[in-house]
């Protein structure tokens, strides 16, 4: 029998958005167990904590039975092997991911030949979205309430002070 196939999805969802969760949905349907990972990136400002953003991250993806919210630090590929777990999932927008993508998934590769990246394009109606976009726009008071789930819009109004003075 086939063993069950372990995938993670990471990035720094800061915050998660739609387009975030259109790729979980599809490739929980994909893969047996699918792992959101949220890296802790110490040289990098983010506008949420760890803490909300994983909050944020299972609020959003309750409806989904076989995911499972974690975080990690250091390379990807170490927490894939010490986890059992053999596949990156990645999410394109346009061709301007792809070379990103395609470096990241030939590097990650070459640290571990065993483990494959899978990239799903994303859905046309999420492919101009970004958290960082969202942010942007948010700042100039414009509506964001069809890009990111209904929690994650409740906690970027209660930041938006913050978010216009940077
Ligand atoms: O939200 P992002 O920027 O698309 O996520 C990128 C992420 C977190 C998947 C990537 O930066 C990553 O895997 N970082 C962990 C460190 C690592 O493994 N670096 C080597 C990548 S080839």
């Amino acid at each position: 029998m086939n063993k069950p196939v372990k995938a993670i999805f990471a990035g720094s969802f800061d915050p998660i958005t739609n387009g975030h969760i259109d790729i979980i949905e599809r490739s929980a349907r994909l893969f047996n167990e699918l792992k959101i990972g949220v890296l802790i990136n110490p040289n990098k400002k983010s506008l949420f904590t760890i803490e909300k953003r994983l909050e944020l991250i299972k609020d959003s993806t309750s409806h989904i039975e076989n995911v499972e919210v974690i975080y990690f630090e250091g390379l990807l590929i170490d927490y894939c092997i010490k986890n059992d777990i053999s596949v990156l999932v990645r999410g394109v927008r346009s061709s301007a991911d792809v070379d990103y993508e395609l470096q990241m998934a030939h590097m990650n590769k070459e640290l571990e030949d065993s483990i494959e990246t899978v990239i799903l394009p994303t859905n046309t109606k999420y492919s101009f979205i970004s958290s960082s976009l969202i942010k942007e726009v948010l700042s100039f008071d414009a509506n964001i309430e069809n890009l990111v789930p209904k929690c994650v819009l409740e906690e970027l109004k209660k930041k938006k002070m913050q978010i216009k003075e940077k």
